[in-house]
Order: C-alpha cells, then sequence, then structure tokens
C-alpha cells in the first residue's frame, strides 16, 4: 500500500518514526530542536539553531517550526508520538459504517472500512507500545495484531479476556511474533493453566465481570508503555470511553450501510443532550473513509484549520 503514498506523505511518515524513535535519546523536561539525518533519523541541534525540521516542547510535545509547510500526516500521528512516560496517551479507533456498526450479527468485518485506514490502523500499531482488544475481537477475527503494511516494531499484544474464555490455539497465543499479555479478572479459573503454558497472564481487580481499565493501563505503564492503542471492538473501546480513560478517539466512517449488526461506540444512556460527549475534532479523508480525530482531552469548540492539498494521499486533512 506504501507504493499508494505520494512522496510528501512518506516523508512525513518518516519524520513520525523518527520523532517516536528520537523519544529515548533525549530529555523531554527541556525544549529540543531537531534536523533531520540522511539516514531518516533525528539529529540534536543547538537552542537557538534555525535549521531544525522538527521541535520538542515539553508540555505540547512535537511541533514544526514556524512557516513549515504543513503535513496533514504529521498532524495527525505528531500528537501521538509525544507521549511519555509523565504524560502517556490512550488512543481508542473504531472503524464504522455510516449507521454506526462495526460488523454484521454473525461478525464480519474484514472491509468495513477501506485499504487506506487499514493502513492507518497499522500505523498506528507502529506508533505504539501496547495495542489493545477485547476477547470478542480475538474470538472472531484470530487477528495477529502486528505491524505488516509499514516499517515498526510490533506492539506488545494485549487481550481483555475477563474469564480466559479464549483457547490457546488463536493465534496471538502462539505465533511469537510479539509479546502476548492475556488479562483477566482475578481468580479466574483458568489463569493457572494460562501461566503454565508459558503464557503472560495479568490479573486485575474486576467489578463482576467487568475489568478494572485504569489497573490495566497502570500496569501496562509500569512495565514502560506509554503509548496504548486500544483497537477494539465496540465493547472495548466503549469501556474505555466509559470509564474516562481515552486521550484521543479516532472513529473512521465508511460509506456502507450495515442495517444491523455489532455496535461500534455504546455508552449509558443520557436523559438529556447537554449531558452527552460533543468532542473537538479534526477530520482526515482517509481514501473513501472519514477519519475523526477527537482530542477527549480538549474542550469541545472550533474546528481548527481546513483544506487538503488536492494531491492524492492516503490522510488529507479536510476540517
Ligand atoms: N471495525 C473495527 O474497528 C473493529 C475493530 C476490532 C474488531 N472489530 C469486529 O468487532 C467484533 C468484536 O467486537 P465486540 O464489540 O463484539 O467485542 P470486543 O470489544 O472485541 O470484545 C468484547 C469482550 O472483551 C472483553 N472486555 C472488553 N472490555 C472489557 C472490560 N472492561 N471488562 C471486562 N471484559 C472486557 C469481554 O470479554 P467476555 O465476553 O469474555 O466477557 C467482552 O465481551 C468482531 O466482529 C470484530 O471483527 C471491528
Amino acid at each position: 500500500m506504501t507504493q499508494y503514498m505520494e512522496s510528501a506523505e512518506l516523508e512525513g511518515w518518516n519524520m513520525v518514526q523518527a520523532a517516536a524513535q528520537a523519544m529515548a535519546t533525549f530529555d523531554h523536561s527541556r525544549p529540543a530542536r531537531f534536523a533531520r539525518t540522511a539516514a531518516n533519523g533525528l539529529r540534536p541541534l543547538a537552542p537557538q539553531d534555525p535549521n531544525a525540521a522538527l521541535l520538542w516542547d515539553p508540555f505540547h510535545g512535537w511541533s514544526l517550526p514556524a512557516g513549515a509547510s504543513r503535513q496533514d500526516v504529521l498532524e495527525l500521528y505528531l500528537p501521538i508520538g509525544s507521549a511519555t512516560a509523565g504524560r502517556p496517551i490512550t488512543l481508542g479507533h473504531i472503524g464504522q459504517s455510516l449507521d454506526g456498526f462495526i460488523a454484521t450479527p454473525t461478525g464480519d468485518s474484514c472491509s468495513v472500512t477501506g485499504p487506506d485506514n487499514i493502513l492507518h490502523l497499522h500505523r498506528l500499531r507502529a506508533l505504539c507500545d501496547a495495542v489493545v482488544v477485547g476477547a470478542g475481537t480475538v474470538a472472531a477475527d484470530n487477528p495477529r495484531l502486528t505491524t505488516r503494511l509499514v516499517s515498526g516494531s510490533n506492539p506488545v499484544r494485549v487481550i481483555l479476556d475477563p474469564s480466559c474464555r479464549l483457547p490457546a490455539t488463536h493465534t496471538v497465543f502462539r505465533d511469537g511474533e510479539a509479546p502476548t499479555i492475556r488479562v483477566c479478572a482475578i481468580g479466574a479459573a483458568g489463569a493457572a493453566a494460562a501461566l503454565t503454558r508459558g503464557e503472560q497472564v495479568l490479573e486485575v481487580a474486576a467489578c463482576g465481570r467487568r475489568l478494572d481499565l485504569k489497573d490495566v493501563l497502570a500496569q501496562l505503564h509500569a512495565r514502560g508503555h506509554c503509548r496504548i492503542f486500544v483497537e477494539g471492538g465496540g465493547i472495548t473501546v466503549s469501556s474505555f470511553l466509559e470509564a474516562g480513560l481515552l486521550d484521543r478517539l479516532h472513529v473512521a466512517v465508511a460509506p456502507l450501510l450495515i442495517g444491523e449488526g455489532r455496535p461500534a461506540i455504546r455508552l449509558s444512556p443520557q436523559l438529556r443532550l447537554q449531558d452527552c460527549l460533543r468532542l473537538r475534532y479534526r477530520v482526515f479523508r482517509c481514501g473513501q473513509d472519514f477519519l475523526y480525530d477527537c482530542d477527549l482531552r480538549a474542550v469541545a469548540g472550533g474546528t481548527g484549520n481546513g483544506g487538503g492539498n488536492g494531491a492524492y494521499a492516503t490522510v488529507q486533512r479536510v476540517l
């Protein structure tokens, strides 16, 4: 898919990856500026050097210097690459039909959104330390959850399986492509057997069958994972959202009507619209889909600058 990316977008994506890799190399508590290297890396510059390609600010993270030409791919991904141990990020993504479903009633979901959105998912995996999915997704899709369409390492795979119901035959538990953590409720029958098989098992507090997701995040942060990508499905993304644990939410809307099926976001009902979440967002065109990038830590209000550059790119900002 990368061959469809226009060169400016590829260049922008390389810069995002360089920024993410550079995070391990400098003190985040001070402003810093960087130049690109020939090998697609970043090289630190003196504090006033005017030749910076990328700036770091301890409060706002990565940004482009004033006057640099805007690149949609940088706007979309740099906020994620700006996470630090002291300011981790949890990002949820859902790819849904126009009528708010992620799959048919039988769980068929493999092409709700188009190939550009799939590329976007792989970029998020490449940028994040851990990818979280619910047991329903593993049962329905038997996914690999690896980074295959772009360069970058595989995230740690985190499977929410409160009662340890998933058989060990699923790919994530046996392919060895990346570490996999099965998260279950403390005392779940099956946890001991999973440990005996050599699986990584994380037992967390639960209220009934509902896992304490705050504890899940705390334990992932304690292991050094500060960029957490909640990839689905609808129940899982909704439970992180309802618990107030998402910093950003990506909703990719496909021009498709499913009619009835597995729902995307579902939250507890509110009687008054004023109590519903009204989001601050930007919109990117992602092939045939529209991607809403919602900042859940910002107050709803303006939509920022609009306008795309007309050239074909896999992500292109429209609002
Ligand atoms: N379009 C997309 O963006 C997208 C992404 C991923 C998957 N999918 C599709 O979505 C479907 C699956 O989605 P889904 O919403 O039905 O299920 P899901 O979110 O994948 O998994 C839900 C299950 O995960 C566990 N879980 C999640 N949050 C939990 C919490 N806070 N506490 C305890 N357990 C928790 C529970 O397992 P138990 O059932 O064991 O209690 C729950 O029933 C599949 O068809 C898949 O193909 C679509």
